[in-house]
């Protein structure tokens, strides 16, 4: 009846996630919040190990894209889970080592690594560095030769693949800011200069082609466009790169007409692909790691408002005013993305009032959605806007000084605060 299988519908005809009341969760924790279902995530996580070891006999790793969501408990769970984390920042990497995040499963991402970040990096033993460019590579080996390591590399690579997305998260084409271009040549003149530190050690290529992607033939066809250059590596440079990062991108329902492909069957027909190239080319079959973040929370979260004014402009539309808005959603305002909302206390009713939902920001494009069908709306009411849980705290800001929500995190139908609801004092913290 949703578009996650952690919501559903009480007695009362109230909305619940994992089991627990939202209307109950928003009048004892006040709102806007962030709700999310610990099952859910550890259900995805093990979907994803498990579809490796099935399809791959389970020669690879998943890694969790802490990009989505990110925080000490996050990095616990998928750390408990055995997954490994994909990093982009300072401010990530420090999360997941506060959180004790095992540092040999740690990725570290980024187009622009400062050199504060990759020494913080290396002086904590990361596993691995995707390296992005040619200043980068060198500066690494330079730190790491600094700090007497090696540290391990792979290069990002571009494909060149085209992927049916939101332009704004799209990475596989040669226009991206991301990684080295095979079209160019300059991929390969980034493995051949790769080659030359004896600080860094190249085990691997990595891709990812872009975000919230239902089709699976671009992966397929990345995989196979990274094998052949893996291939190509070898006959031109006599090296024999071993592992193969596919990126991640899986897409997720936020409403019913997205249709995502069951991640299970990503690993299955990209393992085919996989060992169907190597056998084509005699190249021996790579440990692969997945990158996955908005498939692991998205579907997991919601976000809880309270209702504030109704505005009815006769023949244009009803603006329905909450109390959050673009600094916990920038999501409508940034891709137009479309989002599923219900009205929690009266999730049984008939969803049959188009409106459209609106923040409290100080602009016109605050808006968490037009035009959607919810149910009778009055004031007071909880709204609930689902599938949240992928960037949505991480992408939060506090533009007119908006304090950033709480997040609750429901485990075995009882809930517990996994990042508290910041306050005004937070947000002079820093001013002087
Ligand atoms: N690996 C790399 C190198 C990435 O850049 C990303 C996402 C991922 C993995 C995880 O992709 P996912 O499985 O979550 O699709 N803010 C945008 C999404 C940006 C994605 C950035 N990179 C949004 O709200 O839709």
């Amino acid at each position: 009846m949703f578009v996650s299988d952690c919501l559903s519908v009480n007695e009362k005809g109230h909305l619940t996630i994992g089991g627990y009341d939202t209307v109950s969760l928003a009048q004892e924790f006040s709102t806007p919040l962030f709700v999310m279902d610990e099952e859910k995530i550890r259900k995805t996580c093990r979907m994803y190990q498990n579809s490796l070891n099935t399809y791959y006999q389970g020669r690879g790793m998943v890694l969790y894209a802490s990009k989505a969501f990110s925080c000490k408990e996050m990095c616990r769970i998928i750390a408990e889970e055995g997954l490994g984390l994909d990093v982009v920042s300072g401010g990530e990497l420090y999360t997941a080592l506060q959180a004790g995040f095992p540092t040999e499963r740690i990725h570290f991402h980024g187009n622009n690594k400062t050199e504060e970040e990759l020494i913080f990096a290396l002086e904590h033993d990361v596993g691995h560095f995707v390296v992005d460019n040619l200043t980068e590579l060198e500066t690494l080996d330079r730190l790491a030769a600094g700090q007497n390591k090696t540290a391990n590399i792979s290069l990002r690579i571009k494909p060149g693949i085209e992927a049916h997305t939101h332009e704004a998260v799209m990475t596989g084409q040669i226009d991206s800011k991301f990684g080295f271009a095979l079209e160019t040549g300059e991929a390969m003149e980034a493995v051949n200069f790769a080659t030359r530190f004896r600080h860094v050690n190249l085990k691997g290529m990595h891709n990812h082609i872009g975000s919230q992607i239902f089709d699976i033939e671009p992966f397929q066809n990345a995989a196979k466009i990274m094998l052949e250059f893996m291939h190509q590596i070898r006959q031109e440079i006599g090296i024999v790169i071993e592992e193969l990062n596919l990126g991640g991108g899986f897409g997720i329902k936020y409403v019913e007409s997205d249709t995502p492909v069951p991640y299970g069957d990503y690993m299955k027909e990209i393992s085919q692909v996989v060992y169907d190239t190597c056998e084509k080319l005699k190249f021996p079959v790579p440990y692969i790691l997945m990158e996955p973040g908005r498939s692991i929370v998205g579907e997991a979260g919601i976000t809880l408002y309270r209702v504030g004014g109704i505005k009815e402009i006769p023949n244009i539309r009803t603006y329905v005013s909450v109390d959050g808005g673009m600094t916990d959603n920038p999501r409508y305002a940034l891709y137009q993305s479309p989002y599923s909302v219900v009205v929690a206390n009266k999730a049984s009713q008939p969803a049959a009032k188009k409106v459209t939902i609106a923040g409290k920001c100080c602009e016109s494009g605050d808006l968490i959605q037009e035009h959607t069908m919810i149910q009778e709306v009055e004031v007071g009411d909880t709204l609930a806007v689902l599938s949240t849980g992928a960037y949505h705290y991480s992408m939060a800001s506090h533009y007119n000084r908006i304090c950033k929500p709480a997040v609750v995190m429901i485990r075995d139908s009882e809930p517990r605060v996994i990042i508290k609801r910041e306050t005004y004092a937070d947000l002079i913290r820093n001013d002087l």
